[in-house]
């Protein structure tokens, strides 16, 4: 019981050194959880001081980097707006700080749902025989199932098509392609709510190239240049004669 006293007298102190308590708003309202945003709307974002005994300055943090507010913004309250919201916002952390002691802070993390964005080349030729690499780049949020289709219709994949997932890629690979597999592959994001956003790539697998093979055509150019060079040796001497004639001619 002394001991627990002794705790609490020696800790009150470091309390009444705290200047002030922070509040974040998103568009208004105080943020507590996880808001969602829509993609295009605005984000107003205000801090707030509260508790605090004088002028308090606060500073902004977008991720690692600090934002340019002006000193008018900065005293007690502050408020920095994204007027519209964009893919890259999302995720993206606000961190509003007490300059006086920025071990005082308050974040927020931007949550802008849009439909998914799906990318990458729509037109891929390939000669039979080789491997091809379909890759669909996609952005969602909320998170989408990713699939293939092949020529719109849902298919198993046979023993040499691969399918790789990451963060932003849906990825088919097809090894020893022949022309049976010529196809449109679609890549479909599905929401949970049935909405589906698709993109199609156009696979056309053709005949194998036949052409000499890369070293003949490497031996055939030095062979090349070192008759050209053996041709100017040759003719040196010739040459040399013209320039000194030619030399001497306007000496003249
Ligand atoms: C935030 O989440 C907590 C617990 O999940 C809940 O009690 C509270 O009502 C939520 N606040 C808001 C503003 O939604
Ligand atoms: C900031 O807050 C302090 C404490 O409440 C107050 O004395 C001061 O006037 C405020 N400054 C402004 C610019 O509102
Ligand atoms: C507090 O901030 C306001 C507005 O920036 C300023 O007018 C006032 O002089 C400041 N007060 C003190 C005590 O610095
Ligand atoms: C911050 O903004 C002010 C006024 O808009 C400008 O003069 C200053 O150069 C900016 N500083 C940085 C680091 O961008
Ligand atoms: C800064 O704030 C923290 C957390 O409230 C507190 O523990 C610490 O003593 C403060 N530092 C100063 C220098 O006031
Ligand atoms: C896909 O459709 C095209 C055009 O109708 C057809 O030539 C091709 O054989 C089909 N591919 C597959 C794998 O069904
Ligand atoms: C892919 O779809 C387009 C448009 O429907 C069609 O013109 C084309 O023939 C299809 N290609 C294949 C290989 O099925
Ligand atoms: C479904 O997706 C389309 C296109 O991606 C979009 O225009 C539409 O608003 C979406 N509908 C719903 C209910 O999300």
């Amino acid at each position: 019981m002394k001991k627990l006293l002794l705790l609490v007298t020696v800790l009150l102190p470091f309390f009444h050194e705290i200047t002030g308590s922070l509040k974040i708003f998103l568009n208004n309202a105080l943020y507590e959880n996880k808001t969602s945003l829509t993609i295009s709307d605005p984000a107003i974002i205000r801090c707030e001081v509260a508790d605090n005994t004088e002028n308090e300055t606060l500073i902004w943090y977008r991720g690692t980097l600090e934002v340019n507010i002006s000193s008018e913004n900065s005293v007690n309250v502050s408020t920095v707006c994204i007027p519209e919201l964009t893919v890259e916002d999302n995720g993206v952390s606000f961190t509003c700080l007490l300059k006086s002691n920025t071990s005082i802070k308050r974040s927020l993390q931007l949550d802008v749902q849009f439909n998914p964005r799906l990318s990458g080349d729509t037109q891929i030729r390939a000669e039979e025989g080789k491997t091809v690499q379909i890759s669909c780049g996609f952005k969602a949020n909320p998170a989408a199932s990713m699939f293939w289709r092949q020529n719109n219709s849902l298919f198993t994949l046979p023993a040499n098509y691969k399918q790789d997932l990451t963060m932003d890629t849906l990825q088919l690979t097809i090894e020893k392609v022949t022309k049976k597999d010529t196809a449109n592959y679609t890549c479909v994001a599905l929401l949970p709510n049935g909405n589906e956003t698709t993109r199609v790539f156009e696979l056309i697998v053709g005949d194998r190239q036949v052409g000499l093979p890369i070293e003949a055509i490497a031996a055939a150019v030095v062979v090349g240049a070192l008759m050209i060079a053996f041709g100017m040796f040759a003719r040196r001497e010739k040459i040399f004669n013209m320039c000194m004639k030619g030399r001497h001619d306007t000496a003249m």
